[in-house]
């Protein structure tokens, strides 16, 4: 059983189980004297189906543990107690209820019982990995007061009883929600106290430089004045615009330039320095410009309240970078993101090698939804490139949407050339696979062209395909396949059985590692931005409370993502790529993957490695946008490393 399905399992058994408890209590009745047979034959049966699920919530627990403590920690330590209390309050309580004796404690314990079990089975969404302490207390002593508040009602106290058991409650559940909220409105968690995912000293050069930097503002991590390279520069301005679809439909959109959807495409030369002005004519929100893998200096990262204000309106800003790493990038905004870019504030990055590209068709084509219409490159409508039989065609293909997206071509055998701006070493040509991106998540396809062409499908659209193909040629005659067909698995694909390419070649390159973190992902009730919200949080927090990642220079920093939730999770590392070492405890065989996106499933555990090579404040977020406007969203800080930048200050709201 898949981990997903098994979380899914226990906690619905803890609910049920619960449930059928509370029922059992609710059944017992407010007769003083033995109930009747038939009565007593249904409390019996709620109560053992009850019992009988709340084993199977405790061994789905343990199974869990079993595959990683993070998917059952509060299970066992909080869910467990009150569980194993519940039920034997619950037990003393029906047998004196089916005896007919000590009537009203008897219900009372019965009813006690089911409040602890549901206690237990909240504590997946209130106590959290990792287990909260406070939040199990609070859950705890809700019981008590819940049970005694039952008591009071069951034995006739009277006013005063109740009345203090339900104002103790009342006050209980007003403290909860206060601290929570407390939580919220504590200073940010956006720099690095100390280096606290350290094991050990970092290497000797590592301690070095750290120790020799004091303190160093993001403000001064930008690409300097003397830079080498031929400058080539670009003005983007961004402002509101409607653009007229294929579809016919007109969507007031936000835009970098130009009357399509998609902003300019920037192509630029290894070795160039790029230099890009930008512009705010009328978002009021504010804009940014962030380089989506793409890993530049800080200080030119882009992210409203952490490296630079937002540029309100009227307002400009200069972005510098040297092209050094050639690949397939995207530019978005990084303020208010979650509505900028949906709404179109995004572009394309490529960046050709100085030796120039092998391919003779080069095509980058982000993936966009907006208005209900699916915008491949700068249309919703199908289109079609001419190239002759025989050519090879390279494809950059950005998934710039929330959702994972799969894709893949039709009509020829292609070749996985590079993902997330990285060449992947000697991929075989595929044919009938699909290739999932993670939003977010780039991938080149590479092609040769057949004399009836291919088509270039997404699961998004069938209506917006592309046909790359001769000219006289009207494109394949194939059924779509982009739902049908495997998906392949990059973490097996490419060259990685010999000694060199291969993961661990990659992975011992780095050498040891000197720092870790673990990014736990998950739901839960909490404030965010003030408003309690249902919310996606990292490590039981949401930004920007949650603990950074602390490294220092030349740290190895061993990465562990865990996914305890139901929700598609693509995580994005600002300023460095990971190198994947394992999902869900199998290790990558194929061709070392760097990614700066990964999209975690629904139960999976992620192992990663990153070279903390670019000092820095740096965001690791959901690309689920409204995820990360819900809380996932924290930072990768260096020790050293501070910003004069605030959140809500200038209107930075980086989500
Ligand atoms: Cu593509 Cu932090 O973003
Ligand atoms: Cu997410």
């Amino acid at each position: 059983m898949t981990t997903a399905a098994l979380l899914l399992l226990q906690s619905a058994a803890a609910i049920a189980g619960a449930g059928l408890w509370l029922a059992a209590g609710f059944t017992t009745g407010s007769s003083t004297t033995r109930a009747d047979r038939r009565e007593r034959l249904i409390v019996t049966a709620l109560a053992a189906g009850g019992t009988l699920l709340l084993v199977v919530a405790a061994v789905g627990a343990f199974i869990l543990a079993g595959r990683g403590w993070w998917f059952a920690g509060e299970k066992v330590v909080a869910g467990l107690p009150f569980q194993v209390a519940g039920f034997a309050a619950g037990a003393v309580g029906v047998s004196w209820w089916l005896r007919g004796i000590r009537m009203p404690l008897a219900r009372t314990l019965v009813l006690g019982g089911g409040y602890a079990m549901a206690a237990a089975a909240v504590a997946t969404w209130l106590v959290g990995y990792p287990p909260q302490p406070v939040a199990t207390l609070l859950l705890g002593v809700a019981v008590l007061l819940g049970t005694g508040l039952t008591w009071a009602l069951l034995t006739h106290r009277g006013r005063r009883a109740l009345a203090g058991f339900a104002g103790l409650l009342a006050v209980l559940l007003a403290g909860g929600v206060g601290w929570s909220w407390l939580s919220d409105t504590a200073a940010p968690r956006i720099e690095a106290s100390t280096a606290h995912g350290h094991d050990g000293p970092a290497t000797d050069a590592a301690t070095a430089t750290a120790s020799s930097t004091s303190s160093t503002s993001v403000s001064d991590l930008r690409t300097p004045a003397e830079a080498p390279g031929d400058v080539h520069r670009f003005e983007l301005t961004a402002a509101r615009h409607d653009v007229e679809l294929a579809s016919g439909d007109t969507v007031e959109a936000w835009g970098f330039g130009g009357d399509t959807v998609v902003g300019p495409e920037l192509r630029v030369t290894e070795g160039e320095l790029v230099e890009v002005d930008l512009a705010n004519r009328d978002i009021d929100d504010g804009v940014t410009l962030h380089w989506h893998g793409y890993d530049v200096p800080n200080g030119e990262d882009g992210v409203a309240g952490v490296t630079q204000d937002a540029v309100l309106p009227g307002e400009r800003f200069t972005s510098r970078f040297v092209a050094d790493t050639p690949g397939t990038y995207w530019y978005h905004t990084h303020q208010a993101a979650s509505e900028g870019v949906r709404r179109g504030l995004y572009g394309m990055l490529v960046v050709e090698p100085a030796a120039g590209i092998a391919e003779s068709l080069d095509l980058a084509l982000p993936v966009h939804r907006i208005g209900g219409e699916v915008v491949v490159g700068a249309t919703d409508g199908p289109q079609s490139f001419e190239a002759a039989e025989g050519d090879t065609v390279r494809l950059r293909v950005a998934n710039t949407e929330q959702a994972p997206m799969r894709v893949t071509v039709v009509g020829a055998p292609f070749r996985v050339a590079a993902v997330d701006g990285r060449e992947l070493s000697a991929g075989d040509e595929v044919e009938h696979r699909s290739v999932r991106l993670g939003a977010g998540a780039r991938a080149d396809l590479v092609f040769t062209v057949p004399d009836d062409g291919v088509r270039f499908e997404t699961d998004f659209s069938a209506a917006s395909v592309v046909v790359v193909a001769p000219p006289a040629s009207e494109g394949p005659d194939l059924a779509r396949e982009v739902s049908d067909v495997p998906e392949l698995d990059l973490l097996a694909y490419g060259a990685g059985n010999g000694d060199d390419g291969s993961v661990d070649a990659a992975l011992a390159d780095l050498g040891p590692f000197t720092a870790e973190g673990e990014l736990v992902l998950d739901r839960m009730p909490r404030f965010v931005g003030g408003a309690p919200t249902y919310a996606y949080t990292v490590n039981g927090q949401v930004f920007p409370h949650i603990d950074p990642i602390g490294v220092r220079e030349g740290d190895v920093v061993k990465l562990t993502v865990v996914n305890r939730g139901f929700d598609v999770h693509p995580m994005h590392v600002h300023g460095h790529h990971v190198l994947v070492l394992a999902r869900d405890g199998v290790p990558a065989t194929g061709a070392p993957l760097w990614l700066d996106t990964v999209d975690v499933r629904p139960g999976e555990v992620w192992e990663l490695a990153l070279v903390a090579d670019n000092p820095g404040i740096w965001m690791d977020h959901c690309h689920d946008l409204s995820h990360a406007a819900a809380g996932m969203m924290m930072t990768l800080a260096y020790e050293g490393v501070t910003t004069p930048f605030e959140h809500d200050a200038h209107g930075n709201r980086p989500e």
